[in-house]
């Protein structure tokens, strides 16, 4: 018997050997009911592994069929620490190694030790028979030897704690007989030693008495009481040593398992056979019946293969006279797929940042289904239309991982559902939904709602006023998805940027700063920049182009003739002017663009009213008829500029005209200016002074027109004599847009085109720059002027638009 436990020593050694070589598997040692708390062993040291590292790495202890966790790891120390009671009995009944499976799970990376832990016996039950007393009928007339079977007793514990001896009780007639059978069971019989009579002792009463092998020893009795009777008998038989049975776990109560039968050749009383559980567990009593007189053994109760799949049963047949014999049932459980695999969440990464690179391990599965074989083979799967997927670790582990790029912004919780099917038939399958949060990173710069913004003001707006605003949206989470605007530093015509706009750093509004000013400033960028309130902060960039509109703000401005007072200009028309000829031109200009520039001319005034007109939009004054001598020869025109704006503005000029083929005919020019005062007296000194002029005037004409007459007319000189210095140019002109204003640059060949003559231009042009008062331009000699127009005849009139 002892030999028999230090075998099993040996292979309990000799396997934890094997499993240390292969240095995945740990395996230790401890008695039943040993205290929690109490250390098993010290898991890090013995697996090499840092005990710093157990915590990080989310060591701890699974158990694989077991809901009980017997076991754990102390994360501190790294000891395997009992923590719940063990009894050996209960775990493994009869079964002579006793082994409870753990599994060490580390992560990242999934690492799988295999833990055994060997519960070894205790001593603490004591052997039992199977009823307090034993009743025998026995004939007076049996012989010595006689065998008399009495049921053995049972122990909980192995080994050497299991029954090991039988004593009896001293009396006159019985001696013990223990025989063990192939299969490790005793037979205890009693012998029939001295010969019964009836007539002296009529109940015969001992005690047989079961002890263990353990220290201190541990036993159990039984009474035996024997009646002794007056006839012969014969003991039941049953038709066979070993019932066996097989069936599946999900056998319905009253199920037939299977049918004992023992006959005794007696007949009447003495023939009649009751059946009786001679042995049975406690497991056993609660789903198995046996019927008394038919020797049916039925399904009472739920059956589970998973948590017993054979039962040892002995039946005892009993006569009338209370002899007996027995027999062994066993009966086999076979597994039926009525487990659905469980999908365990061993650990899950939530939220998971969006940033994660795909194949990332964001959680750890386990399957589990307590059918054996096929029915425990789990195939998993989860849904198609998530990014993860899961991956095959060790044994029943799977890791989730990620497949591709997770965006927040895009899907932003994810509900995984895994399913897991075993390969029964029918299969049955279960699944799990696991909550994913997908955490935020700052990865979205805030993006303006438009490619550029343009603002339209008008001049002369109010500080403070709202130009446009700009809108940039970032999809982040909170305070990265917090949008600031601010304007970029720069410059704007010299002065910085923020001195033209603002931007409210919350709303996008852009404000003006200051009064904007047309003439000045025609447009101008700022450029926005949107920053998110991430670290660190992301942003972009977008251009507000501000386009200041005009409004008419400026008057014309005359440049020709120039004011009065400044200085004095007139023109000379020439007496045989046609009707239409050019004679003058009003020049002016608008300092404001557009409409606000687009100047008229209008007569507003004059000596004549019939005589001169006005080009509407390019001033020109022709003379509308012939001239004719009855009219005057000083005309004097008073004309207004004005521009095309709401409301618009005008300036006005005077012009003096003063008809005459010769400049000796020009009578004293300031005179002109103070027509309208002369006193009839000076008219009459002039007509007499004009007289006497005219006739030296007209004798000096004879002359020059025995010269010149025939080449060319002299007033063609004096046709639309505009000489415009360029001092007359007021600053800074802005662009034409073909309504007669000017640029600065503009030299006078550009702008006389907006006249009507080209021969004007190499007039001007030999003039060039110089301021000509009008008594200047007035002094100059046709002859001066011959050199310039060189000798052509035939074509006096020609330059006559
Ligand atoms: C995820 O599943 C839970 C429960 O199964 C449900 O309440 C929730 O609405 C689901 N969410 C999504 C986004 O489908
Ligand atoms: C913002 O993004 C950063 C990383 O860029 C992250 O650490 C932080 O948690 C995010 N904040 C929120 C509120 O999600
Ligand atoms: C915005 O402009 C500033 C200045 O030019 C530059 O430093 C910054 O990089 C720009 N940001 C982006 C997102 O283009």
């Amino acid at each position: 018997m002892d030999d028999n436990g230090t075998l099993i020593w040996i292979l309990i050694c000799g396997f934890a050997f094997i499993v240390h070589i292969t240095n995945a598997d740990l395996s230790y040692s401890v008695l039943e009911e040993t205290r929690p708390g109490s250390i098993v062993g010290n898991i890090a040291k013995d697996l090499g592994l840092e005990v710093t590292k157990l915590s990080t790495r989310k060591a701890r202890i699974d158990t694989e069929e077991n809901n009980q966790r017997y076991c754990d790891i102390d994360l501190k120390t790294g000891n395997f620490v009992i923590s719940q009671r063990i009894d050996r009995e209960e775990l493994c009944g009869e079964k002579m190694s006793c082994l409870l499976r753990f599994e060490l799970v580390l992560e990242s990376p999934l690492e799988l030790h295999r833990i055994l832990l060997h519960v070894q016996d205790v001593n603490d039950n004591s052997p039992s028979f199977p009823k307090h007393a034993v009743k025998l009928e026995i004939r007076e007339s049996a012989g010595k030897g006689a065998r008399y079977r009495v049921d053995e007793a049972h122990d909980d514990d192995i080994g050497q704690y299991s029954v090991r001896q039988y004593a009896l009780e001293k009396n006159g007639h019985f001696i013990l007989s223990v025989r063990e059978d192939s299969d490790g069971s005793k037979h205890v019989e009693l012998v029939l030693d001295k010969e019964l009579d009836r007539e002296k002792e009529h109940d015969i009463n001992f005690v047989l008495t079961a002890a263990d092998g353990g220290n201190p020893q541990r036993s159990g009795s039984v009474n035996i009481i024997v009646t002794v009777l007056d006839a012969n008998d014969n003991a039941p038989v049953f038709d066979q040593a070993l019932y066996k049975a097989v069936i599946p776990e999900d056998s319905a109560i009253d199920t037939v398992v299977v049918t004992v039968s023992a006959t005794d050749a007696d007949d009447g009383v003495n023939g009649e056979v009751t059946y009786d559980f001679s042995r049975i567990s406690d497991k056993a009593k609660k789903v198995f019946s046996l019927d008394s007189k038919s020797g049916e053994i039925k399904v009472i109760g739920a059956l589970d293969f998973e948590s017993n799949s054979k039962f040892e049963l002995r039946v005892n047949a009993k006569d009338g006279y209370g002899l007996s014999s027995d027999s062994k049932v066993m009966i086999d459980i076979t597994d039926v797929n009525d487990n659905v695999p469980v999908i365990y969440m061993k650990s899950l990464s939530n939220p998971v940042p969006e940033n994660v690179s795909p194949g990332t391990e964001v959680g750890v599965v386990n399957m589990q289904d307590r059918d054996s074989e096929n029915n425990r083979q789990v195939r998993c799967s989860i849904q198609q239309n998530v990014p993860f997927k899961l991956v095959p670790s060790i044994k029943n582990y799977y890791s989730l991982v990620t497949t591709g790029q997770l965006d927040r912004e895009v899907v932003s919780d994810y509900n995984i559902t895994i399913t897991a099917t075993d390969e029964g038939s029918p299969p049955l399958s279960s699944s799990k939904s696991v909550q994913l949060s997908v955490a935020d990173i700052n990865d979205n710069p805030p993006v303006f709602e438009e490619q550029s913004y343009s603002a339209y003001v008008s001049e002369n707006n109010k500080p403070g006023s709202t130009l446009c605003s700009v809108t940039a949206r970032d999809p982040d989470w909170r305070q990265n998805g917090t949008v600031i605007y601010s304007v970029l530093a720069g410059e704007v015509n010299g002065a910085p940027v923020s001195s033209y706009v603002s931007v409210n750093g919350d709303t996008g509004v852009i404000h003006a700063v200051r009064s904007f000013d047309y003439e000045q400033l025609r447009s101008f960028k700022v450029h926005v920049t949107a920053r998110d309130n991430g670290s660190p902060p992301l942003s972009s960039n977008v251009t507000v182009s501000v386009f200041i509109s005009d409004v008419n703000d400026n008057c014309p401005q005359i440049l020709y003739p120039a004011p009065e007072g400044s200085s004095f200009m007139t023109e000379l028309v020439p007496k045989a002017a046609n009707g239409g000829s050019v004679v003058s031109k009003v020049i002016a200009v608008d300092a404001d663009s557009g409409q606000n520039a687009w100047l008229s001319y209008h007569i507003v005034k004059s000596t004549d009213p019939g005589l001169f007109t006005i080009g509407l939009h390019n001033g020109e004054i022709r003379t509308q008829r012939d001239i004719s001598e009855s009219d005057s020869m000083k005309q004097n025109l008073i004309v207004s500029v004005k521009d095309n704006g709401q409301p618009s503005l005008s300036a006005t000029c005077s012009m003096y005209l003063l008809i005459s083929d010769n400049l000796a005919e020009v009578p004293e020019l300031k005179d002109i200016s103070y027509e309208e005062k002369d006193s009839k007296l000076t008219s009459y000194l002039i007509i007499a002074l004009v007289c006497v002029s005219t006739f030296f005037l007209t004798f000096i004409i004879i002359i020059l027109g025995v010269r010149f007459c025939r080449r060319r007319k002299p007033r063609l000189l004096f046709d639309g004599a505009v000489a415009i210095p360029g001092a007359y140019l007021p600053p800074n002109y802005a662009d034409v847009d073909g309504t007669g204003t000017l640029r600065s640059a503009y030299n006078y060949d550009a702008y006389l085109t907006t006249g009507s003559r080209t021969s004007d231009f190499k007039f001007v042009t030999s003039y060039n720059d110089n301021t000509l008062p009008a008594d200047q331009t007035l002094r100059k000699s046709p002859t001066d002027f011959a050199d310039v127009f060189g000798d052509r005849d035939g074509s006096p009139e020609m330059t006559v638009a």
